[in-house]
């Protein structure tokens, strides 16, 4: 701000909030990533890829979603800003997800090519459904993310051997975390916490869970038979014993959403949070705040 400008301005522009968290710009380099970078292992990769394609066109439709109903936000100024920082996270991670998508092209995978496919799928949601259902589609699936980026930072990047991927699995899951309750107030702020508000909540959360274990294990099972690897049943068995595992910690949390009076900020991650970004080195970088 200029110092010229009137002290009015300045005490106006003083009193708008920041937003809760902040939009980190990033650039990261795929140039060395190995064919099976999850574990040395076909499958395990594949899943992980297959749920990579997943985000540029999906976070794309998240955004869409939000901005659809900003307009009626601006008497919660915070909770408005908070928006816009979601809005460039979410940006941000459809970029990096879709240049790591350019680097699999190597390899043979076509993972832009299943990338499309979700643009297809969403955008035939987004028709179909209202305003309302598009945002609790968002909702339902900032929940599912948020679980899933916990089992992440605490054990699951471990088996990735790519420094760069680690990185861009961890800053995305720490975001996840960062901005999981935007969509959900959102709602709240719209719609209350009524029956009304909670039944639609639940139904389209279970057509979330439906609709995204669907999409990962169809994108699993292309990319596995783009590589050759579809027979490969020692693989896939890896990959059945590691989806028991985490779903043993998955159900409960997404049973979690079915109550009434569920909030994501019900559960604290802080201090896994703090620990991932110590390991990523982001509590020293530049943070861009949004606007
Ligand atoms: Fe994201
Ligand atoms: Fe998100």
């Amino acid at each position: 701000m200029s110092n010229s400008a009137p002290a009015s301005v300045k005490k106006a522009l003083s009193a708008q909030p920041n937003p809760s968290f902040p939009v980190r710009r990033m650039d990261y380099k795929f140039t060395t990533t190995p064919k099976y970078w999850m574990d040395n292992e076909p499958s395990l990769t594949h899943l992980f890829t297959g749920m990579s394609t997943l985000f540029p066109e999906g976070e794309a439709y998240f955004v869409r979603a939000v901005r659809a109903l900003r307009d009626q936000i601006k008497d919660n100024p915070q909770l408005d800003k908070d928006i816009g920082a979601f809005i460039g996270q979410e940006a941000m991670h459809s970029k990096e997800h879709h240049a790591f998508h350019q680097s699999a092209e190597q390899f043979g995978l076509r993972p832009e090519s299943l990338e499309n496919a979700t643009g297809l799928i969403l955008k035939s949601v987004e028709k179909v459904f209202s305003k309302k259902t598009n945002l609790l589609l968002t909702v339902g699936l900032e929940h599912y993310t948020a679980v899933l980026v916990v089992t992440m930072m605490d054990s699951v990047n471990e088996l990735m051997t790519d420094d760069t991927v680690r990185n861009l699995w961890l800053w995305h899951s720490v975001e996840e975390t960062e901005h999981k309750a935007v969509a959900f107030d959102m709602y709240q702020h719209l719609y209350g916490s009524g029956l009304n508000a909670y039944l639609p909540r639940v139904t389209i959360f279970s057509f979330a869970l439906l609709m995204i274990t669907s999409m990962m294990m169809g994108y699993t099972a292309v990319l596995m038979k783009r590589d050759k690897q579809l027979l490969n049943l020692k693989s896939w068995k890896k990959l059945g014993q590691m989806m028991v595992s985490s779903h043993r910690i998955f159900i409960p949390k997404f049973m979690d959403y079915y109550r009434r009076d569920f909030h994501p900020n019900d559960s604290d991650e802080t201090e896994l949070v703090a620990r991932t970004k110590a390991k990523l080195g982001l509590l020293k970088s530049a943070d861009v705040l949004a606007c």
